[in-house]
Order: C-alpha cells, then sequence, then structure tokens
C-alpha cells in the first residue's frame, strides 16, 4: 500500500519522471546502475553497495528508490530493519515495494522538495539520498532545502548519505559530459549549477560533521547531525 502524502500541486508530468515508469524500472538495473555507472560516472555500482553497507542501519527512509537495486544488495545490520520508502512518483514504489517485499516497507508517496508531511515517520537513524540531488530541479532559495527537510526527520546523531552526479569540481570525459548535458536538455538532469563546494557549502550548513568523497563524475557524500545531549529527551 502507498501513502499518498503528496501536494496537489505534485504532477505526474514532473519532468523527469517519466524514466521512472514501471517498465523502464526493469531496464534501470542494466541501463544505470551498471552501464551508466561503469562508463559515464566511472563510479561502479559496488562502491555505492558500499557506501550503503557503510551507513545504513536498521531504521532507514529511502528517498527516490528508483529501481531499489542498491537496498536489494547492501547489508543492513542484524535484524530486521524498519524501511521507509518515500518518491514523488508511485511507480518506484510500487517497484520497491514488489522487490524489496522482505522487508515490507512503507511507501509513501511525497516530494522532498516540499516540507515532509508527518505521516513519512521521523526519528530514522539513516536517510539515504542516493542519485536523487542531480534530478531536483532548483526551488527558490535553492535545492539544498532537501537537507534541512532531511534533518528534520533524522534521529539525533542519524546519517544522511547518498550520492550525485556534479557538473563541477569533478572530471568529465567527452563522454559522460555529453550525457550530462544531454540529460539536463532533456530535463531529467538540473544539476547544472552542482558542484563539489557547493555540497560541503550545504552539508556544513544542516549537519555537524560530513565527508564527500569524488569518484568519478560522482560525489559519495554522509553527514551527521548533532547528536543528543545527555539530558535530551
Ligand atoms: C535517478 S533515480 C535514483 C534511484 C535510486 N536512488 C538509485 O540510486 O538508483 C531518482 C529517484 O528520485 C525520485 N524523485 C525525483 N524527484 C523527486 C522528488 N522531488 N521527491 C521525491 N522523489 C523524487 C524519482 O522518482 C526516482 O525514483
Amino acid at each position: 500500500m502507498i501513502i499518498d502524502a503528496s501536494p496537489e500541486s505534485a504532477a505526474f508530468g514532473f519532468e523527469g519522471q517519466p524514466y521512472y515508469e514501471n517498465r523502464r524500472l526493469r531496464l534501470y538495473d542494466a541501463v544505470v546502475v551498471r552501464a551508466s555507472n561503469r562508463l559515464l560516472w566511472r563510479c561502479p555500482k559496488q562502491r555505492l553497495v558500499e557506501h550503503y553497507d557503510e551507513w545504513i542501519t536498521s531504521r532507514h527512509l529511502e528517498v527516490g528508490p528508483g529501481s531499489g537495486y542498491y537496498l536489494d544488495h547492501c547489508r543492513f545490520p542484524a535484524g530486521s530493519p524498519e524501511l521507509t520508502l518515500l518518491d514523488l512518483n508511485p511507480d518506484p514504489l510500487r517497484f520497491c515495494a514488489r522487490r524489496l517485499r522482505r522487508y515490507t516497507p512503507r511507501c509513501v508517496r511525497a516530494d522532498v522538495l516540499e516540507p515532509l508531511p508527518a505521516l513519512v515517520g521521523s526519528g530514522f537513524t539513516s536517510v539515504a539520498l542516493n542519485y536523487v540531488l542531480h534530478c531536483l530541479p532548483e526551488p527558490p532559495g535553492g535545492k539544498e532545502v532537501v537537507f534541512r527537510r532531511l534533518r528534520e526527520v533524522l534521529a539525533p546523531g542519524g546519517v544522511l548519505f547518498g550520492s550525485t552526479v556534479l557538473s563541477r569540481g569533478v572530471r568529465h570525459t567527452v563522454l559522460s559530459r555529453r550525457f550530462n548535458v544531454l540529460y539536463q536538455r532533456q530535463g531529467s538532469f538540473h544539476n547544472q549549477f552542482d558542484g563539489v563546494g557547493r555540497l560541503h557549502r550545504a552539508l556544513a550548513a544542516h549537519f555537524a560533521t560530513h565527508r564527500i568523497e569524488v569518484r568519478g563524475s560522482v560525489a559519495l557524500f554522509a553527514a551527521r547531525a548533532t547528536p543528543a545531549r545527555p539530558g535530551d529527551e
């Protein structure tokens, strides 16, 4: 079941969303997870699975799960994880709910650029935002707003992690630059102004500590919210 918490205005016509229709999601692992990661962005899927293994916890919120490849292949800490999937588009939610049924995930349809409804839940000890930032258009005030929104649903000391294809501060090959520009023109990427410096500033503004690793044209990041102080509830 999908809990629909999307604002009235969240349209299915949102630019770039047709990429995540059900039939295309079947190809997503082959084209995006395997081929593009290796041949275009030069950040192999194994590195991203390791990133999940390192940071995922047993009370996890996945924003923009796509085909659910990483959640399907990563190692959760022992025990049965409490998993919530959030996406603007119901197709990835349905697809992942089936693929990850062994975890019985909660699925919430919501826009990460909007204030998150209480239905999403809170107190997550990890939140992943993998390959989502480069898809997000710039709202007034900048897409950094997602860090504020997601920090609000993190438990004290919780971790936000993920990765994103950047246009600035990373090395592009002729091929990767061509595809990056093509995807921008098609409206599926909105990363024209995304760079390493901007990502550092945004994470530093919203989290107690963070780190960024650049691999090919991709920044892998992890940021930790301020831990609870002794005496806090
Ligand atoms: C490029 S896919 C990434 C999929 C997956 N995380 C991965 O790394 O393979 C982007 C995902 O973000 C979702 N998405 C895009 N814009 C969103 C928004 N404003 N709010 C919530 N989800 C969004 C898309 O529907 C899709 O599932």
